[in-house]
């Protein structure tokens, strides 16, 4: 079975002050997460659909996307107090309601991407199903450098920089094992599943990211993502 998680636990507060999370907001008239729901309904070998939503949001959700999308039938859990706490209840979820299989894999992507490509969900299966676990990256465009305080610090070579996009995938079984496997300590400061997995030193695949895959946060990405989605030059820069 391969399950997609989309993550739609947050409150969005970078997006100021809306009367909703932002993943209600619309882009281009519908709400953004039913936007994101869509690309996985329609994306070849997503058997399942769940969405982690903060509990109060639940049959909002629900409502929503039995408006929207009623072909669609996601499973609306609720959410936890952080991203990585969403995920673990979408697959605390799936463990009771369906069993946990050995080749059951979850597509995890954030509800607040809602320009995710074909290509990018059938290369997240393939390579959850190759390797175990697959990241979206898409490698970095400006130059990269930490900071150390008030000082520049390290400038890393540029070609092996990436900013990290979702989805991320793994099969299942084996990475609840190893979350139960952390130490309280682990933890809490392992809050994403691909830092888990090299942490362990297991292998995470790349899938190569779009710049169209950008994640919607602030005021100013909603616009862009409401320009993209009602304009034909727009569609056509989502291609
Ligand atoms: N998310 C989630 N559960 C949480 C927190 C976040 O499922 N407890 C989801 C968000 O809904 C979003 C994705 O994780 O789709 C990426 O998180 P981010 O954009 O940082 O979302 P928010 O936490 O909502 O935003 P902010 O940090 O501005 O409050």
């Amino acid at each position: 079975m391969v399950y997609a998680g989309i993550l739609a636990g947050g409150r969005g507060e970078r997006m100021g002050n809306t009367e909703r999370p932002k993943q209600f907001l619309p882009i281009g008239g519908r709400p953004i997460l039913v936007h994101t729901v869509e690309r996985f309904l329609l994306a070849p070998g997503i058997d399942r659909i769940l969405v982690a939503v903060p509990e109060r949001w639940r049959a909002y959700t629900e409502a929503l996307l039995k408006q929207h999308l009623p072909q669609a039938k996601a499973l609306v859990v609720a959410g936890g107090r952080d991203r990585n706490d969403s995920l673990l209840r979408v697959c605390g979820y799936i463990e009771e309601a369906f069993g946990l299989h050995e080749e059951d894999i979850l597509v995890s992507h954030d509800a607040v991407r809602p320009f995710v490509s074909e290509r990018i969900i059938e290369e997240n299966i393939r390579f959850a199903q190759e390797a175990g676990a697959a990241n979206t990256m898409l490698p970095a465009i400006d130059t990269i450098a930490t900071g150390e305080g008030a000082y520049l610090d390290t400038i890393p070579p540029r070609d092996r920089m990436y900013q990290v996009q979702t989805p991320q995938s793994f099969l299942i079984r084996p990475f609840v094992r190893v979350c139960r496997s952390l130490t309280e300590q682990e933890a809490k400061t392992l809050t994403d599943a691909s830092k888990i997995y090299r942490l362990k030193g297991l292998p995470v695949k790349i899938v190569l990211g779009e710049q169209c895959n950008f994640k919607i946060t602030t005021p100013y990405d909603l616009a862009v993502a409401d320009f993209l989605c009602r304009t034909p030059e727009g569609d056509g820069l989502l291609r």
